[in-house]
């Protein structure tokens, strides 16, 4: 762990300190006040999806302990909360009225916020679509994109005047990716390169969606999209390996941003998604993609090692490991000097486009383990975040301009196909009774927090 007092320099006086949570992941209270089934709650039911068996029917019951999460978040001094809406509780069915009941959860989450002077940060669309508009075709449907719009009006015009930022999705690629390519995320579908409209839908409901924004919203209020953004390392110098990771990049990283801030998919798109259906690419759509927007949220855990495809591998790269690098419990590369470049590398190909970043998500899952009080000491999340941060120092200080640092996560919780085994919080959850106990990372980052 390096504390080299570099990280207090770098980052000015507004710089926005925060943490990150996601509705799914923490809310419970699944079946109330109307709230709608979405992919996940069906996904997480279905025998073999979730590590353990687990579900998040009732998660960290944030649903009804909000008022002390935020009471934590106070203690710890954060000046900023990125947490999201749950579409089901706005629309059951995805489309429609809203419904008031869940409306009035988040105004009251935002007032509890707002009286402790944290910055409410909401993100519209964490991974729990409707189930109603999957069984419409989900993200492969042109119409997702619209409903989205519809709903992100809806949300803004009920807690615009309270809410200054606003992200459409969050990690559009980990949904197609994960959810769509693989099927190992809701809802499960593994289509390989036929899961490109998913991509493309996403991208134009979040199109759609900068406009609708921005007209319910008051001036001054910021929009953005969140993309989790892999540097992409070759395993050797071979040509083949090399060519494997920039195929990586192409796909996960310029396929994102490039749309979003240029108008433009990488040349080789039939490549990257083979047997894609291209044609759902509409004139226009890539101009609505890329509306203006006024921060990027960026999301980093590690970078990705690859090395060329055994021939029988239709995704075209293989997956390498970092000899000599620790990994986090998920098996994460920990390699802090990733994050400066990535965050270089950003510059050098958008700098002409590049809004100001904020990093929305950075953190690390270990096994931790409790003291008989609860109490956990844990060393090596604090050293991963120490380091990261000097990390982002280093790439501000190279003139990289980024605003914020939301920590992934507030709270143990629910981490979507491992379910409650990988425990990324600054605060332990006992799932049993649902005590929080705030880890030695907890003071850590109180200490560092406070010398803004
Ligand atoms: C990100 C997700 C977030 C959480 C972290 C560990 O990909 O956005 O919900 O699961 O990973």
């Amino acid at each position: 762990m390096s504390e080299t007092g570099l990280s207090a320099h770098a980052f000015g006086e507004d710089f926005l300190w925060g943490v990150a949570t996601a509705a799914f992941q923490i809310e419970g209270a699944v079946g109330e006040d109307g709230r709608g089934r979405s992919i996940w709650d069906t996904f997480a039911h279905t025998p073999g999806r979730i590590a353990g068996g687990d579900t998040a029917d009732v998660a960290c019951d944030h649903y009804h302990r909000y008022a002390e999460d935020v009471r934590l978040m106070a203690r710890l001094g954060v000046g900023a909360y990125r947490f999201s809406v749950s579409w089901p509780r706005i629309q059951a069915d995805g489309r429609g009225a809203p419904d008031q009941r869940g409306l009035d959860f988040y105004r009251r989450l935002v007032d509890e916020l707002l009286t402790y002077e944290i910055t409410p940060c909401l993100t519209l669309y964490h991974w729990d679509l409707p189930q109603a508009l999957e069984d419409a075709g989900g993200w492969l449907s042109r119409d997702t994109a619209e409903r989205f719009a519809d709903y992100a009006a809806l949300v803004a015009g009920a807690l615009g005047d309270r809410v200054p930022l606003w992200i459409t999705l969050n990690e559009p690629f980990v949904v197609a990716a994960f959810g769509y390519a693989l099927g190992f995320h809701a809802p499960g579908q593994a289509l390989l390169g036929g899961s490109f409209p998913a991509t493309h839908h996403q991208l134009l409901g979040h199109g759609l969606a900068v406009p609708a924004l921005r007209a319910a919203l008051p001036a001054g209020a910021q929009v953005g999209i969140t993309h989790n953004l892999l540097p992409s390392w070759p395993a050797t110098d071979s040509p083949d390996d090399v060519a494997a990771a920039k195929r990586l990049e192409d796909l996960q990283i310029h396929t994102y941003v490039g749309s979003v801030l240029r108008g433009r998919y990488p040349d080789r798109l039939a490549d990257i998604f083979p047997g894609s259906d291209l044609s759902v690419i509409r004139d226009g759509d890539l101009d609505t993609i890329a509306a203006p927007l006024d921060f990027l949220g960026v999301n980093y855990y590690s970078p990705m090692v690859v090395k060329a495809a055994a021939p029988d591998n239709p995704i075209g790269f293989d997956f390498a490991a970092l000899p000599g690098v620790p990994v986090t419990s998920f098996g994460w590369p920990v390699v802090p000097e990733a994050f400066t470049e990535l965050l270089t590398s950003l510059q050098s190909w958008y700098g002409d486009v590049l809004p100001p970043i904020y990093i929305t998500e950075n953190g690390a899952c270990y096994d931790d383990v409790p003291g008989p009080d609860g109490f956990v000491q844990d060393d090596d999340r604090i050293a991963y975040v120490s380091d990261h941060l000097d990390a982002l120092a280093r790439a501000i200080e190279a003139g990289v301009d980024v605003r914020g640092y939301f920590l992934w996560s507030l709270l143990d919780n629910f981490e979507w196909a491992e379910g409650y085994s990988k425990r990324f919080g600054l605060v332990r959850v006992d799932y049993e009774t649902q005590a929080r106990t705030p880890k030695a990372s907890f003071e850590w980052y109180r200490a560092r927090v406070s010398r803004r």
